[in-house]
């Protein structure tokens, strides 16, 4: 989704917000632009990608002290030039970049219209630019910092906004409410940012800005404040993240890297938590918790896409384990509809980002109906690890793919390791098995291995179906969000209709659309279900669809009966999905790729959705 930088110092501006643009491309967008002030203010903007815009700085070189640059992902008004942010105001003297959705844009610019305003593009941001303007220039406010406050208030809706102004030609003025923001201090010079990949590479000390906080960012100085002028002192933060891990280590997309960073991710999730020889499991951040946590009535699990696939496996995972009612919610559906939570409930938000605009509202909907707020994050210090009670990081290391990979896996490993430890609290969970549990976790890095060492035979797999239209995915109990995950992951990225259904459903719909033209995956490595996925494995081939089995090494009946399948290590039933989901990612890139499809970037996907 949309993204910001800025910056103000000494090195060439224009260059480093290009580069910090570049860092921002894996969010989604469709449009780039920059401001920069140097006695006038210049914008160089348009749709396509920043390489485009790179061109035309090429051509049309500006320099500037201090600039904001945008990547645009469309939300009011289409795609197109002008439509690009920064948007400037009437007299050109003040320019915007705004991450978010102004709800009252309407009514706004009716009013402004009124006043003898006119706009160049469809976008609520110019009513915000242009608004801003009105209230300087009409006097309704002391001064310029004053008129971007009082305009701030006038709007509904969310933004992460950096504003220039030709008249005070050394500052830029950032506020945040919905939209992450971030600024990063250096030696006589400032960056700002919505997330921090653009800033690693020039500095490790950040500030986060909250909702409903501004922040005025000099070469030298920053003063962060709320809107209404308090003046605030802010925690200054070390990034932990670093500039190898956000770059592609060689792979020829993210996606790839990431899909075989999957043993080290894995690894890195469980290291320091599970105890092999007492059979514990040790989460730092629920330790304050846990008793609120075992004595809860239910857990309420909230997510969106992926990340509510993963939820769907701890869904599985805490009635088997732990013996706790669990109810899975798409967030969006939670937070609209009054949802029945209180004292007694766990709502446990689950997000790679932890800035899903969704997901955030459906954990302050819970939070002020009185329940115990957990998140699982893969972004340390996002919005949503920080609004949550309590929670468990999962130390994937940064996702710049669109496509959620190695955050699905390790969110399952700690809802895992969550669950386990519930249980064993709870006292529903036997030692025995408890134990074979966590040494089992412990192997599944080396497993998931011996699963990418078979990547070849499922990119000439992948091959073979490039051109399917359609695509079917099933599974039973724990591979039932893996059919889901296995489904989306590649409509996303290859464009290829694909769809995910629990096998025994089949018979209720979805078998009308099977012939010779449809593979259908079949995940069938749980040991419990085996006898009936093999039934509908013969459903499936009675009607002449093309089966593609995911199955363990010694499943031989389903490799049988499969016109292709790959084969897993056995593994206990709970962890399969660990281990069932690797090859369908690898099936979905080499589709993709295969399909001539931006894998990373794919079209109209955003990485972090912050609007809802
Ligand atoms: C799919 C994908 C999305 C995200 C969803 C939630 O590959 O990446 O479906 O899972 O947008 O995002 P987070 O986990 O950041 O809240």
């Amino acid at each position: 989704m949309c993204g910001i930088v800025g910056y103000i110092g000494d090195q060439n501006t224009s260059e480093i917000l290009v580069n910090g643009l570049k860092r921002l491309e894996y969010r989604g967008y469709d449009s780039a632009g920059l401001a920069l002030i140097n006695g006038k203010l210049d914008i160089i903007k348009g749709k396509g990608k920043v390489a485009s815009l790179e061109k035309k700085l090429k051509k049309q070189s500006i320099e500037g002290w201090l600039g904001i640059a945008h990547t645009r992902w469309a939300t009011h008004g289409e795609p197109n030039d002008i439509n690009s942010h920064p948007h400037l105001s009437q007299s050109g003297k003040i320019a915007v970049v705004h991450n978010g959705i102004i709800e009252n844009y309407n009514s706004l610019k009716k009013q402004l219209a009124s006043k003898g305003r006119t706009f160049q593009s469809e976008t609520d941001t110019e009513v915000l630019t242009q608004l801003i303007e009105e209230i300087h220039e009409n006097g309704n406010a002391p001064d310029f910092e004053g008129a971007l406050q009082l305009a701030l208030k006038q709007v509904v809706g969310t933004y992460g906004i950096a504003v220039i102004n030709l008249d005070e030609p050394g500052r830029i003025y950032v506020a945040r409410k919905g939209s992450p923001l971030l600024l990063g201090i250096g030696e006589n010079e400032m960056f700002i940012a919505s997330d921090a990949s653009p800033i690693v590479e020039h500095t490790k000390k950040v500030v986060y800005l909250e909702d409903g906080e501004m922040a005025v960012v000099t070469k030298n100085d920053y003063q962060v404040k709320t809107i209404d002028d308090v003046d605030l002192t802010k925690e200054i933060h070390e990034l932990a993240l670093s500039l190898d891990a956000i770059e592609k280590a060689g792979y020829p997309h993210f996606m790839l890297k990431e899909i075989f960073e999957q043993p080290r991710s894995v690894a890195d999730c469980l290291r320091g938590r599970i105890r092999t020889d007492s059979h514990t499991i040790q989460l730092g951040g629920l330790v304050d918790v846990m008793d609120r946590l075992v004595e809860a009535r239910r857990i309420v699990i909230a997510a969106c896409g992926t990340s509510w696939h993963s939820g769907l496996v701890g869904e599985y995972m805490f009635e088997e384990l732990a013996k706790l009612p669990v109810e899975v919610e798409y967030a969006s559906e939670f937070r609209y509809r009054d949802p029945l939570i209180g004292e007694d409930d766990v709502l446990l938000v689950i997000s790679q980002s932890g800035e899903t605009a969704d997901t955030l509202a459906a954990l302050r909907e819970a939070k002020k109906k009185g329940a115990l707020v957990l998140g699982i994050c893969n972004v340390v210090g996002s919005t949503i690890a920080r609004e949550t009670d309590a929670g468990v990081y999962t130390h994937a290391g940064p996702e710049i793919g669109v496509a959620s990979t190695k955050a699905f896996t390790a969110q399952v490993v700690v809802l895992a390791m969550i669950a386990i430890a519930l249980g064993q609290r709870r006292g529903v969970l036997e030692d025995e098995y408890a134990g074979r549990l966590i040494d089992e976790l412990n192997r599944l890095p080396d497993k998931i291995d011996k699963i990418l060492e078979q990547s070849e035979v499922i990119k000439k797999m992948a091959k073979l179906f490039t051109y399917a239209p359609n695509f079917l995915y099933l599974g039973r109990s724990y591979n039932f969000p893996v059919a889901l995950e296995g489904a989306l992951k590649l409509k996303e990225i290859s464009y290829i209709h694909a769809e995910g259904y629990p096998a025994a459903e089949m018979k209720h719909g979805p078998i009308a659309l099977i012939d010779e033209m449809m593979p259908v995956v079949v995940i069938a490595a749980t040991d419990h279900t085996n006898d009936k996925m093999i039934s509908n494995i013969e459903e499936v081939k009675a009607r002449k669809g093309r089966i593609v089995s995911v199955t363990n090494d010694e499943n031989h009946e389903v490799k049988e009966l499969s016109e292709f399948f790959i084969s897993i290590p056995s593994t206990e039933d709970c962890f399969s999905p660990l281990l069932t989901v690797i090859p369908l990612q690898l099936l979905s890139y080499y589709i993709a790729v295969n399909r001539g499809c931006n894998v990373d970037q794919p079209r109209n996907l955003a990485k972090s959705v912050t609007v809802e």
